[in-house]
């Protein structure tokens, strides 16, 4: 694959930022951490990884604008552009030692998501897609799973904590689910689960209560893998509910169907 000279600066300002995550994960219990809502943490680490996120970027990108999970909304001078950054998902895994964390970098032009990056510094996994161009793990092209029979698969979720969007209904959804699939999975990271299924390691992928930057990078990675994305009702506001179902075709519209007659 050739990288474009967008990939490169993104990918150069991730692997910078990937390394403060590395040194910080080191030395966890030394870290400031507050604490934001319920079960929602950030520490030093994530303000860190931020800070240098958006100078990389800024430098190699004048004028673009920003949504950043810890600091907000930066307008730029340019408004067709806008990065919408997770300096660190996965916070309370990282705060634990879970290796299981990633930056995640999306780019929108005119609305429309054109590249994506999540990148996990714990076991330098690198997943990029760029629209129309295919989604990549570590140069090697992507695909979803082949797997069309939902009795053998295998379904990643995300929990909404209490106080979050989706809460109040997870636990029919969790139960509708897991009647018809193999198993279930929640790792704790969204913009690494989407990862997941765009390698084809979960066939399906549901969460509710997300956040844009969660989710703007992983889908594109998703779509240019060959995968199904809506939210999780089935609509195309994917950002704006901060729901997410996604899979190859068939068994996206399965878990879609479950979702549906959990309400
Ligand atoms: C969280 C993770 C988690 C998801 C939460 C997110 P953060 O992101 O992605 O998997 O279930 O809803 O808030 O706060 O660690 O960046
Ligand atoms: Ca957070
Ligand atoms: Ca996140
Ligand atoms: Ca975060």
């Amino acid at each position: 694959m050739i990288r474009s000279a967008l990939m490169n600066v993104m990918t150069a300002a991730a692997l910078k930022a990937g390394r403060g995550l590395k040194r910080d994960l080191g030395e966890v219990e030394n870290l400031q951490v507050s604490i934001k809502g319920p079960g929602d943490f950030v520490s030093a680490a994530d303000r860190k990884s931020e800070k240098t996120l958006f100078e990389e970027l800024s430098k190699a990108r004048p004028g673009y604008g920003f949504v950043l999970e810890e600091s907000g909304i930066i307008e730029g001078a340019d408004k067709t552009h806008t990065w919408y950054i997770d300096p660190l998902d996965g916070t309370t895994n990282f705060l634990h030692g879970l290796p299981l964390f990633a930056i995640s970098i999306g780019l929108e032009r005119e609305g429309q998501m054109v590249a994506g990056l999540v990148y996990n510094p714990a076991s330098d996994d690198m997943y990029i897609a760029e629209k129309g161009q295919g989604a990549y793990h570590n140069n090697r092209r992507l695909r979803v799973a082949a797997r069309r029979d939902f009795s053998s698969a295998l379904i990643g979720c995300g929990i909404p904590h209490l106080g979050k969007k989706g809460h109040e209904g997870f636990q029919a959804e969790f139960a509708a689910v897991m009647a018809r699939a193999a198993n279930l999975r929640r790792l704790g990271a969204a913009a690494l689960d989407l990862c997941f299924v765009a390698q084809g390691s979960y066939d399906g992928f549901w969460e509710r209560g997300l956040k844009p930057w969660d989710m703007a990078a992983g889908l594109l990675i998703i779509r240019e893998a060959g995968g199904f994305v809506t939210d999780a009702d089935g609509g195309a506001d994917i950002l704006g509910t901060g729901s997410i179902c996604a899979g190859n075709d068939a068994i996206h519209t399965q878990l879609l169907a479950l979702l549906r007659s959990a309400k």
